[in-house]
């Protein structure tokens, strides 16, 4: 086995997710495999550059991991002909300025989403890398979970017959901060900090529908901020400026229709923290994160509407576990080791700075579906 050495700059790591799902469950998780195995002889062995504004937050970080490069100084990392990868996962806000300058420096990318605040900002991304000649990847990490992967297996096995409807249902209580604090940053429930669960988690379903059930056509939206005050992290009282909770419906290619709610003010009473139910012709599913239940046509019970006589039944206990018949990897890594693999080898990737895009526009849209209270067609985009 050669080692081949990628060098990664990785922003934002100091934060919630670049720290533990990006450097440690990813990057970190590979090097203490030994490396990628690109299955041609050779090892991949990625080496982290961290990157950030505060000098004693990314010392203490490199520290703790036994790493031994860091920088506060972006456009220096960015001028390093030896780093190969600008990787971000900064506050939404600050994103577009440092994707437009890495770009130019010829870096290939990998980003967190959203990509940028409006569809015009991720779709002029897009076109700089392709014009730049630059491999490009957009984190779309539910699609790598154990309950996603197995939901996928059922479609391609045929278990739905003609999908009919999709009823996601995301969400948790983010503490407001006064007594308890949030377990959330602050800027998430500021609008003008790039705030907000639509602009958070469109993206998300965005992909999440278009890969498995089809193209979204059309979005209709309604949001709340049902919170309007919380306390921040140095606990002092704002004004929640973001939606806190949003309700959608997404026509898809095909003719499913998707409904999710997602919300940061709701309790959970479900298995996991997102469930998706899915029906069709033949049979049904409930996929989370790591589980997914299924009843089939031939199993499914005949319940007959009668308020007066107590269920004799628990409908939940009908449903069939799906095994896992595999091991399955963290997801953002399982997503890290095909774009490092994309990069390296050339091998396809799709998850790139215009599927990114679609995610931005249709947070875009169903911010504006609810400001105008109507319905709105999203159209194809391309470059
Ligand atoms: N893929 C997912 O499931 C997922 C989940 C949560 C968040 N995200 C995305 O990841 C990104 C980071 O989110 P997070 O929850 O880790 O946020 P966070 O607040 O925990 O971390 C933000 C990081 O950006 C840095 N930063 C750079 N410029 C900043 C500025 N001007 N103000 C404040 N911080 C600044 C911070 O130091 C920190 O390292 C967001 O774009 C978010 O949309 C993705």
């Amino acid at each position: 086995m050669t080692r081949r050495t990628v060098r990664i700059a990785m922003n934002g790591v100091t934060g919630r997710m670049g720290y533990r799902q990006h450097l440690v469950r990813s990057i970190l998780a590979l090097r203490e495999q030994g490396g990628l195995n690109l299955g041609n002889g050779e090892t991949l062995w990625p080496e982290p550059v961290l990157v950030g504004r505060r000098e004693h937050a990314l010392r203490a970080l490199a520290e703790r991991h036994g790493l031994t490069e860091w920088s506060t100084d972006l456009d220096a990392v960015l001028a390093d002909d030896t780093v190969d990868i600008y990787f971000d996962a900064q506050v939404t806000s600050a994103r577009v300025d440092a994707l437009t300058k890495a770009i130019a420096a010829g870096k290939h990318i990998y980003t967190e989403k959203p990509t940028a605040a409006d569809l015009a900002g991720a779709l002029e991304l897009a076109r700089l890398a392709e014009e730049k000649g630059i491999k490009h990847g957009v984190v779309q990490d539910k699609l790598f979970l154990p309950g996603l992967l197995k939901l996928k297996r059922l479609i391609d096995g045929g278990f739905f017959g003609e999908i009919l409807s999709v009823r996601g249902e995301f969400g948790y209580w983010v503490f407001e901060g006064d007594w308890q604090d949030a377990q959330r940053p602050s800027w998430n429930y500021r609008a003008e900090d790039g705030g907000g669960i639509v602009v958070d988690m469109f993206p998300h379903w965005e992909y999440v529908l278009h890969e498995l059930f089809g193209r979204v056509t059309s979005v209709t939206a309604h949001v709340a901020t049902h919170v309007p005050r919380r306390w921040d992290e140095q606990g002092k009282p704002y004004a929640a400026t973001a939606d806190d909770a949003a309700y959608g419906i997404f026509q898809l290619e095909g003719g499913a229709i998707a409904q999710i709610n997602s919300s940061w003010t709701v309790r959970v009473n479900r298995d996991e923290l997102v469930e998706f139910q899915v029906d069709g012709v033949h049979g049904s599913a409930v996929a989370g994160l790591r589980g997914c239940r299924v009843q089939h046509r031939s199993a499914t019970p005949k319940p007959v509407w009668n308020p007066d006589i107590p269920v004799t039944e628990s409908f939940r206990d009908q449903w069939q576990e799906v095994p896992d018949n595999t091991e399955f990897d963290n997801g953002f890594k399982a997503q890290w080791e095909l774009f490092l693999r994309h990069v390296t080898l050339g091998e396809p990737y799709h998850w790139d700075l215009l599927a990114g895009a679609r995610g931005v526009q249709l947070a875009e849209l169903g911010l504006r579906s609810a400001a105008e209270g109507r319905r709105l067609d999203v159209p194809e985009v391309s470059l």
